[in-house]
């Protein structure tokens, strides 16, 4: 799989800051500061050749959005999908939270079309709206499948916070070889697991389980018997010595210290977590769409 290059990365959150910024400090659901992120990323995604569309859906007395992009080509019987939520809280700009997954995700897309990609399985990007809110716009879009077009996605792959400043390397735990939690995934998901495990132990970094608790946006997929998988550096909880000890940083203090709060801005990000795990996006998704 191609790199997927970080400082691309990084200017795209650079991007989402200045929106931010421009707009009373955050990207919300139903402030302007969300409309013109996904404006940003729909643009980016149109000048590289991808189909898009918006879908709406009301929240909370708001409109809110969804952003769809399709990379023409390959088996829509087979749909590979892979997603990150857009918003942010209303208490500040969310670069970690999660610009750094919709920064990511957007950057693998663009690598697909600067690379002439032709996967066997059709790939299929979604940025969602209103995840703070409840994984509201996730929901709307699974909701609006039939059911034959749910049954054609064969994997969702999610990204919601992955340059945490104290970095942990958490996989979702597909095929709950722990026995802790929420059990396994949908069948599929353990595969998914694998892969990004794959990715990890190819450059030497070890990764833990994290479950799928129903915190983020693979929620209504795979409550769908969607497969699903993905990565995560943390957010408020504590950092362990042991997980101090495996990852470097800071012991007793949190993944993310600016979770929710103003201080989310582009000083919030683990450059080296944030390379990983884009490079960990394009591994997958190389791997599960096959082709070349
Ligand atoms: N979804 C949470 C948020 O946006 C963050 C989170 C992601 C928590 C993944 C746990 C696992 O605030
Ligand atoms: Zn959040
Ligand atoms: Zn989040
Ligand atoms: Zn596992
Ligand atoms: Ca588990």
């Amino acid at each position: 799989a191609p790199d997927v290059s970080l400082a691309n990365v990084k200017a795209h959150l650079s991007q989402l800051q200045s929106i931010a910024s421009a707009n009373g400090g955050n990207r919300a659901h139903g402030r302007p500061g969300y409309r013109a992120s996904l404006d940003y990323i729909k643009s980016r995604l149109d000048a590289a050749g991808y189909q898009t569309r918006i879908q709406s859906f009301t929240y909370a007395g708001a409109t809110g959005y969804n952003l769809i992009a399709d990379w023409p080509g390959g088996n829509e019987d087979e749909v590979l999908m892979v997603g990150a939520h857009l918003d942010s809280v209303t208490s500040g700009p969310g670069v970690n939270d999660n610009g750094s997954g919709s920064a990511a995700v957007l950057e693998t897309a663009l690598t697909v079309a600067r690379t002439g990609y032709q996967p066997s399985r059709h790939l299929r990007f979604g940025w969602w709206g209103a995840e703070e809110l409840g994984l509201i716009g996730s929901r709307a879009y699974v909701n609006s499948l039939s059911s034959a077009d749910r049954s054609r996605i064969k994997g969702y792959l999610n990204y919601d916070m992955i340059g945490s400043p104290n970095a942990g390397y958490f996989v979702y735990d597909g095929d709950d070889s722990d026995g802790v939690g929420a059990g396994p995934g949908p069948a599929g998901s353990a595969e998914i697991e694998r892969v990004i495990q794959e990715y990890f132990a190819g450059i030497g970094v070890p990764t833990r389980g994290t479950d799928f608790d129903g915190r983020s946006d693979y929620g209504p997929f795979i409550r769908a018997g969607i497969p699903a998988g993905g990565t995560f550096t943390g957010a408020e909880g504590i950092k362990t010595a042991a997980q101090a000890r495996l990852w470097g940083g800071q012991a007793g203090v949190a993944f993310d210290r600016c979770y929710h709060r103003s201080c989310d801005t582009t000083g919030n990000i683990n450059d080296t977590a944030l390379d990983r795990n884009a490079d960990s996006i394009a591994h997958a998704v190389w791997t599960l769409a096959g082709g070349s």
